[in-house]
């Protein structure tokens, strides 16, 4: 194993997975660089090294078994192991998705993405992760998963547009976070949720009102947790979401 950190983004071709990228590099880590798509890959980790980060490329698409095999292959013959690991590829899934107006395959690929994508990239992980001496997982949820503020009637807790595919989504990477979490438990690998706040990206047509880098700040901040830090908790920068 490095005495380096090692550390794998998911979907860090762009937006706040790239800012993400951009700032471990910045602590001096070594980053994998995950993407689905050759040219973006190649693109973003040139540009991540033009700024002086010690980035590498890392082939992966999250809904895909032998590319997400490939990809824990990879980052062990280029980096030697991995210490975080963070999933933040996400989708939609497609809009509109009111309830009353949705194809049921917007559902299907929001959650093959933002669920299933992740269970898959941490299965693959895992065993990479088990040998560092300060693993860390890292879930780009949102606070839209959060029942508390999707079921909040009025008020400032309320949250996001109506949609029966990405806020559910996220509502069941939460679950998915403290199931792992509960797992993990008597191990050093802290897992935890992050929401970086309506953010302006192609997630969103770049409607959100904070910057890719402010968005990324949770997730930097549950990547480098020190040893004591929580586990199977769910954060933006203002503390902890309710469940
Ligand atoms: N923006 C917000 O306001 C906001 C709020 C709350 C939570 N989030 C969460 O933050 C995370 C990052 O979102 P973002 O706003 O930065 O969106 P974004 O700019 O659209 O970036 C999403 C990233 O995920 C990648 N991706 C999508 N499907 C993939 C797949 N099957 N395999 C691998 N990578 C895949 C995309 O790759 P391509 O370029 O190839 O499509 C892209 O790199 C997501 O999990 C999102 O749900 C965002």
């Amino acid at each position: 194993m490095s005495e380096r950190t090692i550390a794998l983004v998911t979907g860090a071709n762009k937006g706040i997975g790239y800012e993400i990228a951009a700032g471990l590099g910045a602590l001096g880590w070594r980053v994998g660089v995950g993407a689905r798509d050759e040219q973006r890959l190649a693109e973003a980790v040139a540009k991540l090294r033009a700024g002086g980060v010690d980035a590498f490329g890392v082939p992966l698409d999250v809904t895909d078994d032998a590319s997400v095999t490939a990809a824990a292959r990879l980052v062990e013959t280029e980096a030697g192991g991995l210490d975080v690991l963070v999933n933040n590829a996400g989708v939609t899934g497609g809009m509109p998705q009111h309830p009353g107006d949705v194809d049921l395959a917007t559902i299907r690929t929001a959650v093959e993405v933002n669920v299933i994508g992740v269970v898959r990239v941490t299965e693959a992980m895992l065993p990479l992760l088990r040998r560092s001496a300060s693993p860390r997982i890292v879930n780009m949820s949102s606070g839209v998963g959060s029942l508390t503020r999707q079921s909040a009637s009025t008020g400032e807790d309320q949250t996001g547009p109506l949609s029966v595919a990405y806020s559910p989504s996220k509502t069941m990477l939460n679950a998915v976070t403290i199931q792992y979490a509960r797992a993990l438990a008597g191990t050093n690998i802290l897992i935890n949720a992050g929401c970086p706040g309506f953010t302006a990206t192609d997630l969103n047509g770049f409607r959100g009102v904070r910057t890719p880098q402010q968005g990324a700040a949770i997730g930097i901040r549950l990547a480098t947790l020190p040893d004591d830090g929580p586990t199977g908790g769910y954060f933006e920068d203002a503390g902890v979401i309710p469940w």
